[in-house]
């Protein structure tokens, strides 16, 4: 059975380890991807490229839910049938990534705003009837000289807030992502301090939004060190520090955390979610909504080679079913094989 209710879609697309595949790169980020392998963005290998990952063999056992772009939705698979059915077949479910791209803060370089809440009611009506379950809103921080400023911060809450409201209203669960870069040379304590600073101004508003936490899904970033910092958290550490900072910052009947990658390798994204896991005590689910640290091997693997579709596919559902492991705390680093 399909749940129905905001709060059964949303513990749905966690239970038992899963969950999320974020296949919802836009179209210019799609074309950066596929340039990665030197292949060209058509509509038909987006469309190759995508069915692949749904159609492997991990998907019911390890993916609750797959987020998706616009074009996605519309899509049908090679034999006709809508690519959201072929999820569906998977008894995993449809989203949709319902913003519409960061835009400089206030004129700034480095502080970015995000953009969509204009016709995001009738939007959201939309792919409501189109069979969307669930729905994601990214918002960008980054960490630098001064910034981030509050006014950005709140800027940037409250207009998940009001996104999260509207996807309710719509029958659709909002995932809320705060997104907290890991580029520049900040400390991991500097990246814990803004985290945590995020997370409570997010869930005040969203409280003030009368948004229904039960119905909600967080996606944060984890607490880790800058990229260029000369001091590298190890795995122990991050899961600590992130633990740490979610307990002080979110409320517990939240269902689910589920972490965006952001850059970090796919052992290290599966390394700190298990690490997270064994510490253990905390009421919400904490899985994953990773995009390239669940699709680096499948797509260095593909190369835009029919012949390599197979193949692809199986280094697909190992990442899967590694980070469903890692989602329950029994991964460890002889199952990779
Ligand atoms: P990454 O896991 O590649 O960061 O992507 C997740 C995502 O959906 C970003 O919005």
């Amino acid at each position: 059975m399909l749940p129905t209710t905001l709060k059964e879609i949303a513990n749905y697309i966690v239970a038992d380890g899963k969950g999320i595949l974020a296949a919802d790169e836009s179209t210019g980020t799609i074309e950066k991807r596929f340039k990665s392998i030197d292949v060209e963005s058509t509509e038909e290998n987006r469309r190759k490229y995508r069915e692949m990952l749904f159609r492997s063999s991990a998907m019911t056992e390890a993916i609750g839910g797959v987020i998706l772009f616009d074009e996605t939705l519309r899509q049908n698979a090679a034999d006709g049938t809508p690519l959201r059915e072929v999820i569906l077949s998977q008894k995993s479910l449809p989203g949709i990534k319902v913003d519409q791209g960061v835009q400089p803060f206030n004129g700034s370089d480095t502080e970015k705003t995000t953009q969509g809440l204009d016709g995001l009611n009738e939007r959201c009506k939309e792919y409501d009837n189109l069979g969307a379950k669930f729905t994601k809103w990214r918002a960008v921080i980054n960490i630098g000289d001064s910034i981030p400023s509050n006014d950005c911060i709140n800027d940037n809450m409250m207009s998940l807030a009001k996104y999260a409201s509207i996807a309710q209203q719509n029958n659709m669960v909002p995932i809320v992502e705060p997104e907290v870069i890991m580029d520049g040379n900040h400390s991991i304590d500097q990246c814990y301090d803004v985290t945590k600073n995020v997370l409570q101004k997010l869930f005040d508003l969203l409280e003030k939004e009368n948004v229904s936490i039960k119905g909600t899904l967080l996606k944060p970033n984890m607490v880790v060190s800058g990229t260029e910092n000369e001091y590298q958290a190890p795995v122990q550490e991050v899961a600590e520090k992130t633990v740490e900072c979610l307990k002080l910052s979110i409320p517990s009947d939240l269902p689910g955390v589920v972490f965006l990658s952001g850059g970090q390798s796919d052992l290290d994204a599966t390394a700190h979610l298990d690490a997270m896991n064994k510490i253990g005590g905390f009421n919400w689910k904490l899985s994953f909504s990773y995009g390239r640290a669940l699709q680096q091997s499948a797509l260095k693997t593909w190369l835009g080679e029919d012949e390599n579709l197979d193949a692809a596919q199986n280094a697909f559902s190992h990442r899967a079913l590694m980070n469903k492991n890692a989602a329950l705390g029994v991964w460890d680093q002889s199952q990779e094989g």
